[in-house]
């Protein structure tokens, strides 16, 4: 993330850091309720809730952000990176909780995990295990993680568990060796793509909490190819609007347009482009465009030639024949964000 362009515009910080900044969280695209509901279920629930998005779309913010808002009577295990094996993760999570690794056997691990589980229910401490990235899991861990849901006092669970992940973790739970750790899932969030109209206000909000206080520094042309670019991800609008405003500041701009957000979506790697563009590329990319254009003008010229040697009717077929549907659908007519939320209206669901 740059920080060259700060003065240039007036900013206070830099506005599209990529790493996770609670200061900085856009409460819409239902993030906000999302955030609320998550605090309600970690409080008052038992069982195991899901969070699912695709990469790059806030979950492991919305993980934070709900952690710090619990009250002070939860005790928190967050993992990270749960590729562990079975043992490891009983242990990961049994280091979190403060117990010494002397134990050898799983079973004897697993005992020692429950009785503090029990000690802490006992002094009215409740216990919520928040494992981020949980598509990575090995199937055993997770199978281990339901286990630890069984655990439960005469009224209560002693643990409650939130799995946060990309849309594989659905897959994953599907399969039937997890049928029982499916059935324990209380709640499942989806955590859906930005659309067009609230990626304008989530960079309007990350520029005016890093100081930005004029009318607008993106141009509405910018703001709709970020749309179509970005695929409505988070971090990856970050990452376009940084570089798009390094290459305005580069050419002494006080506004950023198109072509800065074209030239930073040139830079990221393609796996990173969004949906909209990998349609479009193929005509936009200059040697199909060249290629169309020189289809075009031969069949064109060879139009002219043959209406020239007294054809009537092919005179109405010629100008049929300037209307390629193609061309016509990169093109699309009508206000840039109608346009770019239809191509964010079906995404595939796994882009990455
Ligand atoms: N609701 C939001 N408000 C502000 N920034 C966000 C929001 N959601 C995501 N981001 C930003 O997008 C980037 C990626 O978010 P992250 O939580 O790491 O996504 P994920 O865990 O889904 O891959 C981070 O820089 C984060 O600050
Ligand atoms: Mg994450």
């Amino acid at each position: 993330m740059s920080t060259l362009y700060l003065d240039h515009f007036g900013l206070k910080k830099p506005p599209f850091h990529i790493t996770p900044d609670p200061d900085f969280f856009f409460s819409g695209g239902q993030r906000g309720p999302i955030l609320g509901a998550l605090v309600h279920v970690a409080t008052h629930d038992e069982g195991i809730s899901t969070v699912v998005a695709e990469v790059g779309s806030g979950k492991t913010l919305l993980a934070r952000l709900m952690i710090a808002q619990l009250p002070p009577a939860f005790c928190t295990v967050y993992l990270a990176n749960p590729c562990f094996n079975r043992d490891e993760i009983i242990e990961a999570i049994s280091r979190d909780l403060g117990l010494p690794d002397l134990l050898a056997s799983r079973e004897g691990k697993l005992a020692a995990l429950q009785q503090e589980l029990l000690r802490r229910h006992a002094a009215g401490q409740r216990v919520l295990l928040v494992i981020d990235e949980a598509h990575t899991m090995p199937i055993e861990s997770i199978e281990e993680v339901r286990l630890l849901s069984n655990i439960e006092s005469a009224q209560h669970k002693l643990v409650n568990i939130m799995l946060f992940g990309q849309p594989e973790l659905d897959d994953l739970l599907a399969q039937p060796r997890l049928r029982q750790l499916r059935d324990r899932v209380i709640h499942r969030f989806d955590l859906q793509r930005l659309k067009a109209d609230e990626i304008g206000a989530y960079i309007d909000h990350r520029l005016r909490v890093a100081g930005w206080s004029s009318a607008r520094l993106f141009s509405l042309p910018a703001l709709a190819h970020l749309v179509r670019v970005s695929d409505g991800r988070a971090r990856r609008i970050n990452l376009l609007a940084d570089k798009a405003l390094l290459a305005a500041y580069s050419l002494g701009k006080q506004e950023v347009d198109e072509a800065q957000v074209s030239s930073a979506a040139s830079e990221l790697p393609s796996g990173q482009l969004g949906l909209a563009r990998q349609r479009l590329q193929p005509w936009r990319s200059p040697p199909w465009h060249m290629i169309t254009a020189c289809l075009g003008a031969a069949a064109l010229g060879a139009l002219v030639v043959w209406a020239a040697l007294a054809v009537p009717w092919a005179r109405g077929a010629g100008a049929a024949a300037t209307t390629n549907p193609v061309l016509e659908q990169s093109q699309p007519t009508g206000s840039p964000s109608l346009r770019f939320e239809s191509s964010l209206a079906a995404p595939p669901k796994k882009a990455d």
